[in-house]
């Protein structure tokens, strides 16, 4: 049998990553839509695995926190190649790769909704739930439309760049965030001015309380993501006031309705205890069904150390 070979992946690849994402996340992949878009960005990298001619797989990773970070994305390997351990070599070529473009490298980082990660190899730094709900086209311009009665009860606003700036240069500021890692479209960033333009490529819209003169006490990010056969919004709310994290999930879902007017999948990741607060507004207050894909889901952040 021929053995592996590894290439990067270039624009004429295209088709064959469309064929490859086929059958992925039940139509909930995003691969295709972004493929493009990452091959322009000039710390992002994507490894295609060959037997021969064959293409077998695909492995993306990008690098952060001022080259001390590479996160690992898009893991994909052809349904009649899994199981067989071809995962792994991708992943070691990905992981060598790193190192020699990015001498700085330190960890190895990724996100995953899989519950059997090997953790010899990883640590697990943080677990969010993911809850996820269907919201129709109807349900958009009623609230749009102000239609429905829905309450806002602390005034949230968007948050420039540059407000985003100060914020990551207030180190006070970073108790905010969990292990000191914002977790953005599924992508862990530490919470550095350095990432602030990969941070802005990953989310549409930042959020913080109305906060005269001070820094605020919440944050959220809202990333409206197409998937193959939907649209999903999704929002992580950083804060410890419960009234304010209530205020940014209220926030994010009219703006997400605003921006969509079409059918789509309202997607929020928190701490589990947040869980029947989420619940109680979706599912009480909305009316909203639950999304079957991501239900019992949640995203767990692991980490490697890097060897030399
Ligand atoms: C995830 C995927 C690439 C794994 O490939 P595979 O050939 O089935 O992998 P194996 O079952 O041989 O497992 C190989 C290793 O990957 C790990 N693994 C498997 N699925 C994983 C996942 N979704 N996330 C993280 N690790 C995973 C296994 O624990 C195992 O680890 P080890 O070698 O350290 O013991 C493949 O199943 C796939 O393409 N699935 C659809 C897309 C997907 O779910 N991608 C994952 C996240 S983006």
């Amino acid at each position: 049998m021929d053995s592996l070979t590894f290439h990067l992946a270039q624009t004429d690849d295209y088709q064959e990553i469309v064929k490859l994402s086929e059958g992925i996340y039940e139509g909930h992949d995003y691969l295709p839509l972004k493929f493009s878009d990452w091959l322009q960005r000039e710390n992002l990298h994507i490894v295609l695995p060959y037997f021969g001619s064959q293409l077998v797989g695909l492995q993306a990773y990008f690098v952060v926190d001022e080259g001390r970070t590479f996160i690992r994305r898009a893991s994909r390997m052809h349904p009649n190649f899994r199981g067989q351990g071809l995962i792994r070599p991708l992943r070691e070529f990905m992981a060598k790769h790193a190192k020699s473009h990015y001498p700085c490298v330190q960890r190895e980082r990724f996100t995953t909704n899989y519950e059997n990660v090997n953790c010899t190899d990883q640590t697990k730094l943080y677990e969010s739930k993911v809850d996820a709900f269907n919201v129709d086209k109807e349900k958009c311009t009623q609230i749009t439309e102000g239609k429905i009665n829905f309450n806002i009860m602390v005034d949230i606003q968007q948050c420039p760049r540059k407000h985003f700036s100060d914020i990551l240069s207030a180190p006070l500021m970073y108790g905010l965030f969990p292990n000191n890692v914002i977790v953005v479209n599924s992508c862990p960033f530490a919470p550095l001015q350095s990432n602030i333009d990969y941070i802005l490529q990953e989310t549409d819209e930042i959020f913080v309380e109305k906060c005269a003169n001070t820094f605020p006490k919440s944050i959220s990010f809202g990333t409206f993501s197409p998937r193959l056969k939907f649209l999903h919004w999704l929002v992580s709310v950083y804060s410890d006031d419960l009234n304010l994290y209530e205020a940014h999930l209220r926030y994010q879902f009219r703006h997400a309705c605003g921006v969509i007017r079409n059918d789509f999948v309202f997607v929020s990741f928190h701490d589990k205890s947040l869980s029947p607060l989420v619940k109680k507004l979706m599912e009480e207050e909305l009316q909203l069904q639950v999304c079957e894909y991501y239900k019992n889901k949640t995203m767990k952040l692991y980490e490697t150390k890097c060897t030399p």
